[in-house]
């Protein structure tokens, strides 16, 4: 192994190692920020063979690189580009994948700006934008037309946490000449490597875990090899380039990332858990738990369950929902998760055409932060003492 090949290395090693190499900036570990437009060249000739590493500020920095780099190794993809937010991660290839007259399957359970974007700007642009169930695997087949350029997938589904059959979607999808899609967000590429099963693009609102302290917005979009060009094109046409503070805050975020996760993931599964068995609680939506339906997907996929799921109150509205979430005191009402603090939210999922989920109470979205288990724990007892004395 040459000194800087982390590519056999634990998941860790690489989130701590890989990026940029001290040696390139005077042994520094971290990487400069760099903040630029312009960047100047030592002839005209070579300014005019366009060839020298960096040429303008929007076309990439070392900041970047080591941004990019670093993902790519998580990701096991051939490119990663970054732009300004997690939204941006979704909208900018599904611009660069999709033209007026073809028609993309979009998961019914996904971010709800995400199918805000496809109903508005791509059916305003002409594209024919289907929504599918999150269960349906390889029957995403039927669904597919001859114009079906793009399949959008989101695993787990936001607020509800379906786990999709990513593989089976995958392999039906590009046998049929599609572009597959993902948001990764959840999962981190520590728990799910969506290009391993078939993804050709990877998508994540670094916003959340890898920045992980609520103060930096972030996308990153990663493409297997034969969907770089395509997107790094897309990338430069658009000139969504991210800004290079929030950049190297997301790089600086990646380093600590593996151990915050292990926290959420141990936090929230025993939250979970013990949710199942507290009155007032009829459905805890939390893939990791062998209660959730779409556990045997989960556990066949995932290496790993990150710190958000949901609860469904037993009975009641929005009366009931709003009781409990300003009973609560540690928690904050947010809606931005990822972060190193609870939140809570009551989720809305009028938007839901196929994966209404009837359920029978009020869907409340927690996101299990770093704090200490039994004072969380104590928060949600408020919660639902404050539920209950509502109905
Ligand atoms: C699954 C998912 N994707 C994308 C985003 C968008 O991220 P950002 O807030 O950085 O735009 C979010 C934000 O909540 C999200 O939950």
């Amino acid at each position: 192994m040459s000194k800087r090949d982390f590519t056999n290395t634990g998941i860790n090693t690489r989130l701590v190692h890989t990026g940029n190499d001290p040696e390139d900036f005077f042994g520094f570990v971290n990487p400069p920020v760099v903040h630029a437009s312009t960047v100047l060249f030592p002839d005209a000739a070579t300014m005019a063979g366009r060839n020298q590493r960096y040429t303008y500020g929007t076309k990439g920095t070392p900041t970047t690189d080591a941004l990019a780099t670093a993902i790519d190794a998580l990701e096991g993809s051939a490119g990663t580009v970054l732009v300004p937010s997690g939204l941006a991660a979704v909208t900018i290839p599904l611009l660069g994948f999709l033209s007026s007259g073809d028609h993309v399957l979009i998961v019914d359970s996904v971010y709800h700006p995400t199918r805000n974007f496809a109903d508005t700007m791509l059916a305003r642009l002409g594209v024919e934008v289907e929504y599918y169930d999150p269960m349906i695997g390889a029957g995403i087949a039927e669904r597919m037309k001859p114009n079906t350029k793009v399949v959008f997938t989101e695993s787990p589904g936001s607020n509800t946490f379906e786990i999709q059959d990513i593989p089976a979607i995958a392999r039906e999808a590009r046998a049929r000449g599609a572009v597959v899609m993902m948001d990764n967000t959840w999962a981190t590429p520590l728990y799910f490597r969506p290009l391993e099963h078939g993804v050709d693009i990877s998508i994540h609102a670094a916003t959340k875990y890898p920045a992980g302290h609520s103060d930096v917005l972030l996308g990153t979009v990663s493409a297997n090899e034969r969907c770089w060009e395509q997107l790094r094109q897309t990338h430069e046409t658009m000139g969504c380039c991210a800004a290079p503070d929030d950049v190297y805050q997301v790089l600086r975020g990646l380093r600590t990332m593996g151990v915050r996760l292990e926290r959420h993931e141990q936090s929230a599964l025993e939250i979970a858990r013990w949710l199942e068995t507290q009155p007032g609680v009829a459905q805890v939506l939390h893939p990791g738990l062998e209660s959730f339906a779409s556990h045997e997907l989960w556990k066949r996929d995932f290496s790993g369950s990150s710190g958000i799921f949901s609860i469904v109150l037993d009975g009641g509205g929005t009366e009931q929902a709003h009781a409990f979430l300003d009973a609560l005191k540690i928690f904050g009402l947010g809606y931005s998760w990822g972060g190193f603090e609870c939140l809570a939210v009551h989720v809305q999922l009028g938007d839901r055409t196929i994966a209404k989920g009837e359920y029978g109470g009020p869907v409340i979205r927690l996101q299990i932060g770093l704090e200490d288990v039994e004072d969380i724990k104590a928060d949600i007892t408020l919660g639902l003492a404050a539920a209950a004395a509502s109905r």
